[in-house]
């Protein structure tokens, strides 16, 4: 399958009043055609900033692209003008976050919305827009859609609002859809329904998925890979198995919380890593993890590791898998 997007050592900050805030460092993955990708990490690590860049959303000044390349579909997104950027956005990339009610419109009936961005998109007379948007919510499931296209967002619980917004999103027929948190706001069941959801339109109708998430817990199922992101650089990549069954990266081990390893605290859970992300005014110069990893070693405070190999498909950057690191399993004192 074709690399449909490639981002290359995109580095993005954000000119602030107390200085320069280093949001990405450096980041590179792809994405192919129809594949699901897992962005994950603790909050602030920069998943929403890399995603807006995609999606050239990101408020310039203060954001300001430091380096690199997004190239999408072969043509470099950071280059585009405002214009062009709008052809693209919305229409072959398209986004929903984890709030639909700031993206809704409250005052406007839920078809109303969804007929506007289908004749945004398609030359349809608006008999036939209707029809689509119809088609669009049984799409995404929403019960009753010739009812339901008359309703107000307020109208729709937080699940089927949701819906709505992969609807919204889904009418340009995208070739890659970008989900913020798309589930963090609703509750567990409804979560996987949402999710369940965004698989079969996949599988449907061959849309690409970048899936931002600081819950390792609900990629498991969707994702093909897991890209694990902190403190605006990204500390290992894997298939999906890969990440889970194999984790290289100790921040991962963290995240994941459930990796059977000897030394693991009983009361290590997904959500309480000890320590908080460093401040990304004065990100640190060797790996950024070091003064939470139990593992750390002298020189990773001042030297970031180099990328290490593991698989084809899977890498970390971590001293503790360089080859000559001998105390890899039993780590060493700071
Ligand atoms: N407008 C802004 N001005 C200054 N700094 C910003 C701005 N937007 C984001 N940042 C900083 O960029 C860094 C990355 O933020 P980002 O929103 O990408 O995190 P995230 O991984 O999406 O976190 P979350 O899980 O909380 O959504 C953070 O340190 C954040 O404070
Ligand atoms: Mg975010």
């Amino acid at each position: 399958m074709g690399k449909l997007l490639e981002v290359k050592d995109l580095a993005v900050s954000f000119q602030t009043y107390f200085g320069e805030v280093e949001a990405v460092r450096g980041v590179s993955f792809h994405v192919d055609k129809g594949e699901t990708v897992a962005l994950v990490g603790e909050s602030g690590c920069g998943k929403s900033v890399t995603a807006n860049s995609i999606m050239q959303l990101l408020p310039m000044p203060p954001a300001f692209y430091k380096n690199g390349q997004i190239l999408f579909e072969g043509e470099d997104i950071v280059k585009k003008s405002d214009k062009e950027m709008q052809k693209i956005r919305g229409n072959k990339i398209s986004m929903i976050f984890q709030d639909p009610m700031t993206s809704l419109n409250p005052t406007m009936k839920i078809g109303k919305q969804i007929i506007e961005g289908i004749l945004k998109h398609q030359k349809l007379s608006r008999h036939e827009a209707k029809k689509k948007a119809i088609e669009m919510l049984e799409l995404v499931s929403v019960p009753q859609p010739e009812k339901r296209i008359n309703q107000y967002p307020h109208e729709f619980s937080g699940g089927m609002r949701q819906r709505v917004m992969i609807a919204l999103a889904m009418v340009s027929n995208p070739e890659l859809l970008i989900a913020d948190e798309p589930t963090t706001a609703l509750d567990v069941t409804v979560q996987a329904q949402i999710l369940d959801l965004m698989k079969q339109i996949q599988d449907k109708l061959g849309t690409a998925i970048i899936l931002i998430t600081h819950d390792l817990g609900v990629v498991a199922d969707i994702s093909d890979r897991v890209i694990v992101m902190y403190a605006g650089k990204i500390m290992e990549e894997g298939t999906t198995d890969e990440i889970f069954k194999n984790p290289k990266h100790p921040y991962t081990r963290k995240l994941l919380g459930s990796v059977p390893r000897l030394d693991m605290d009983r009361n290590e859970s997904l959500h309480s890593i000890e320590g908080t992300p460093p401040d990304l005014y004065r990100p640190p110069k060797g790996c950024p993890f070091f003064d939470r990893c139990d593992k750390a070693m002298v020189i990773c405070k001042d030297h970031m590791p180099n990328k290490e190999y593991h698989s084809d498909s899977h890498y970390s950057y971590c001293w503790l898998n360089h080859p000559m690191a001998k105390a890899a399993d039993e780590g060493s004192e700071i």
